[in-house]
């Protein structure tokens, strides 16, 4: 660990963080998991997803994530990763038709991260234990978005296939 004690000095005999602290591999990863992974953080606007159907794929703290804005114009986070094999399920900002479609096995999850649709194979099986968190909604729909814990996509139950299309949900993106 480090000897911060020259750090919190009084101010006239203090010196600036060691140089490690820019450049540590280990101490970059600890801040990741202490600073950011376990509190609230602003990691966008309500602008960024206008209408129902916007999402937006940001990364966070080495995390892919995704911002969404469901049908009752709240915004939710989840992971940008689907629960079959793992593929990055959203790539760009852009305006849904439908689910959220993953463009490997095109299994689908809706708005609020319900898996609805695992085409080509059997559906999962529950999940044992509690339940994952499924949001992060901070305003209900208006205001900042925020992440801390983040919510996975994904259930059991089955819906209809989505289609997608591009729009100019994010524009500068
Ligand atoms: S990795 Fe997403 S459906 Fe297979």
């Amino acid at each position: 660990m480090l000897d911060l004690t020259n750090v919190k000095a009084p101010i006239e005999m203090a010196n600036g963080l060691p140089n490690g602290c820019y450049v540590d591999a280990d101490l970059y990863q600890h801040e990741q998991n202490t600073l950011f992974r376990n509190n609230w953080a602003a990691i966008g606007f309500g602008k960024d997803l206008p209408k129902p159907g916007c999402v937006k794929p940001i990364e966070f703290a080495g995390l892919p994530l995704l911002l969404v804005r469901n049908h009752d114009n709240e915004i939710k986070v989840f992971e940008n990763v689907c629960r079959h094999r793992g593929m990055i399920l959203v790539s760009e900002a852009q305006h849904l038709r439908g689910p959220i479609t993953c463009p490997y096995h095109a299994w689908a999850y809706d708005l609020n991260g319900q898996l609805r649709k695992t085409p080509q194979t059997t559906p999962p099986r529950p999940r044992r234990g509690p339940p994952p968190p499924t949001t992060l909604q901070r305003d209900g729909g208006e205001g900042d978005s925020g992440a801390g814990p983040y919510g996975s996509l994904g259930s059991s139950r089955h819906g209809t296939r989505p289609r997608a299309h591009g729009c100019s949900c994010a524009p500068g993106l």
